[in-house]
């Protein structure tokens, strides 16, 4: 063999051999659901918002990516971005939704989760659900044979968590290191948010009343996850502690679905936590402003905040389009091991 090509042939086993070696470190999309964010890599997160960008800028690129495909949508609760983002996303990709509310189809009362979780799996490739319980969820990802994506439970809003870093992503061309102020409830779209920003490396500034913190269980996954990737989570029952340095300053309702009863007290204990334009003109001049909606505009956030200029939260409500198109995407198209 001449000098050049024993030259090319080691240029190809070396080149075969680091592929083989990231194949084996990392699966992309390895799991088969999507339930709180737990499940992707950091890895995972950047293809997703690089694979959204892409469906964003260059829609009519993946409009057949998904034909002949469906997905269930089980939900136990109202909703209008997240069910009217999957379908038409789902149609943007070339497939269809078959929507299911409560009446409908109320979990665990006409038949049994797990049943549903078979026969909808033999019909569809995918079920988004939206429940009350987050077990209702993991017991749905346990009997389906398709992935299950949360879309909304008492415990987490994951696919809003998506739609929320991609929008920073866009307006500061960077997650990590970024500082975001979370002012409110420590619930279900916080608890998504934390497991987001701590796997990405930004940081995140909380502020509750007390006794509205997150759980001292996600709380401590959480310190795991900022280890590694450098990511700083501070709480304070303070929100000009959490708007300091903050290029985002994020809230969401004080009162989430299933909690009516709780409301009177809720509203006096949040009263202090509202963002207006006292609360604004006190953080950075260029920070912006994110809301998950619905808002109730006059509890936890102004008219005139939303309105304002400094509002980034119908960017952030479009987006949810894109990036759960992206999560479809690669959900229904990965090589999964038999
Ligand atoms: N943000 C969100 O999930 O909105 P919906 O409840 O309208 O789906
Ligand atoms: N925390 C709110 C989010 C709504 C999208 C709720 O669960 O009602």
């Amino acid at each position: 063999m001449s000098k050049s090509k024993k030259k090319k042939a080691s240029k190809k086993v070396k080149k075969g051999k680091i592929r083989r070696q990231r194949a084996s470190k990392v699966v992309p999309f390895a799991d088969k659901d999507f339930l709180s964010l737990k499940e992707f890599t950091r890895e995972d997160l950047e293809t997703l918002f690089k694979t959204a960008e892409k469906m964003k800028k260059f829609p009519e690129s993946f409009l057949t990516k998904l034909k002949g495909r469906s997905a269930a949508l089980l939900f136990q609760k109202p909703s209008m971005r997240t069910r009217v983002s999957f379908q038409v996303g789902m149609s943007e990709l070339g497939g269809s939704c078959v929507y299911m509310d409560p009446q409908e189809m109320p979990l665990g009362e006409r038949e049994s989760i797990k049943d549903i979780a078979r026969v909808l799996s033999r019909y569809c490739d995918a079920i988004v659900a939206r429940t009350y319980h987050h077990s209702d969820v993991e017991e749905l990802s346990h009997y389906a044979s398709v992935p299950v994506i949360n879309g909304l439970s008492d415990w987490f809003h994951p696919c809003q968590t998506l739609a929320d870093l991609f929008t920073v992503r866009e307006k500061f061309h960077a997650i990590e290191g970024m500082n975001i102020g979370y002012i409110g409830d420590g619930n279900n779209v916080l608890n998504s948010l934390l497991f987001g920003v701590a796997k990405l490396g930004g940081n995140l500034s909380i502020a509750t009343p007390r006794g509205y913190e997150p759980s001292e269980e996600i709380l401590k996954s959480i310190k795991l996850l900022s280890k590694d990737s450098g990511s700083k989570i501070t709480l304070s029952n303070n929100p000009f502690t959490a708007i300091k340095n903050a290029h985002v300053i994020y809230t969401d309702v004080w009162v989430s679905m299933g909690q009516e009863k709780q409301r009177d007290q809720r509203l006096r204990d949040f009263q202090p936590f509202q963002i207006n334009m006292a609360v604004l003109s006190k953080a950075p001049k260029d920070s912006v402003v994110m809301h998950c909606l619905p808002a109730h505009r006059g509890e936890e956030i102004t008219d005139e905040v939303i309105e304002s200029p400094r509002s980034a939260i119908f960017d952030q409500a479009e987006n949810r389009l894109h990036t759960q198109k992206a999560l479809l995407f690669h959900l229904l198209t990965r090589k999964r091991k038999k």
